[in-house]
């Protein structure tokens, strides 16, 4: 049984069912996303280093011996019938395949994490548009059948150096949020006005009337101060530029903001959060800071390095 804070390297599943059932306030994973490729190390302008470059891990997937046994095991009761049904029926779909393996895969290890969490507790999937259909699915079927609830759908959009030229620029990942009941944890956050409503109204309480024909009519007749507007599920957050300090040259490393916002929303200070995919250790150092207990599991032992000496640090 692991305790109750730290870094451990290896394969998350088997981790995870060393720890506590209800144990965790808040689950985080941002895991591979199916992208049929290998990630390296990165150098000081954001490229991948130089040959040979230093692999960070792999996210090909095909369809073994090791998914017949995943596939066997959605059999027993540690998984929902819906799950069952689910799989057996992407796995007739289609086929067995790539695809399938990955989504076996991401279906053994919400599961795991499902069990983990209090009933207070909320997990966040992060993944994008290859693979998000598919995985809402997967969620549903593990938290809808147990009384979870399928909370928001958050688009994180950032802006990079568009490459596409036959497609529009792929500028946005998807956040999937659920809670295990309705009873979860949630902090209301608020973002910044927009500058156009700014301009117009300042920073006073905007009071919103209605007019003759139903029409919302916003007047500044209230002199409080305003805490800005409730928080939206699309977050326009930077992605790390090749000169920002917290750069650590890790593929995929995600802005601390983007945790930061998460980590606030659901869980207290003293909660634990868990990131079984933690690679640089953006999760970790962030819930460190803000006085959560925390646990991060990963693989790669240049990532659980990565993220000891980031916690370290701070
Ligand atoms: C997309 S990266 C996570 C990046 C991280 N959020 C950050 O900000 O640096 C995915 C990570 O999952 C790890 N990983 C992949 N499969 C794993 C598994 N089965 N068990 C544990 N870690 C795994 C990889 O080594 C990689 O570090």
């Amino acid at each position: 049984m692991c305790s109750l804070e730290g870094l451990y390297l290896g394969d998350n599943l088997a981790i995870m069912r060393g720890l506590a059932a209800e144990s965790v306030d808040l689950g985080y994973a941002d895991p591979p996303f199916f992208s049929q490729r290998n990630y390296y190390q990165l150098d000081a302008g954001g490229r991948e280093s130089a040959k040979p470059a230093k692999p960070a891990f792999s996210d090909n997937w095909f369809w073994d011996d090791a998914s017949e046994l995943s596939l066997r095991r959605i059999t027993t009761p540690d998984f929902t019938p819906q799950c069952l049904d689910l799989m057996e029926g992407l796995v007739k779909v289609l086929g067995r395949g790539g695809l399938a393996a990955y989504l076996l895969n991401q279906l053994e290890r919400i599961n795991e994490l499902h069990r983990l969490l209090k009933p207070s507790g909320s997990f966040y999937l992060h993944c994008d548009p290859t693979a998000s259909h598919y995985l809402k699915l997967i969620l549903d079927s593990v938290f809808i059948p147990r009384g979870g609830v399928f909370v928001n759908e958050i688009i994180w959009h950032y802006r990079k150096w568009a490459v596409a030229k036959r497609k529009f620029s792929a500028n946005h990942d998807v956040i999937f949020f659920y809670a295990k009941s309705p009873n979860y944890c949630f902090n209301l956050q608020y973002q910044d006005r927009a500058p156009s409503t700014l301009k117009t109204f300042g920073t006073k309480k905007i009071i919103s009337a209605v007019d003759e024909k139903g029409r919302r009519i916003p007047s500044r007749t209230s002199d409080a101060e305003s805490a800005g507007v409730k928080m939206a599920d699309v977050w326009p957050i930077s992605i790390i530029a090749p000169v920002a300090k917290q750069r650590l040259g890790y593929p995929t490393q995600k802005p601390e903001a983007l945790l930061e916002r998460i980590i606030l929303a659901s869980s207290n200070p003293a909660d634990l959060v868990l990131d079984i995919y933690c690679g640089s250790g953006t999760t970790v150092a962030v819930a460190a800071r803000l006085g959560r207990r925390w646990l991060g599991i990963d693989n790669n032992p240049d990532a659980i390095a990565m993220s000891k000496e980031r916690v370290g640090k701070l």
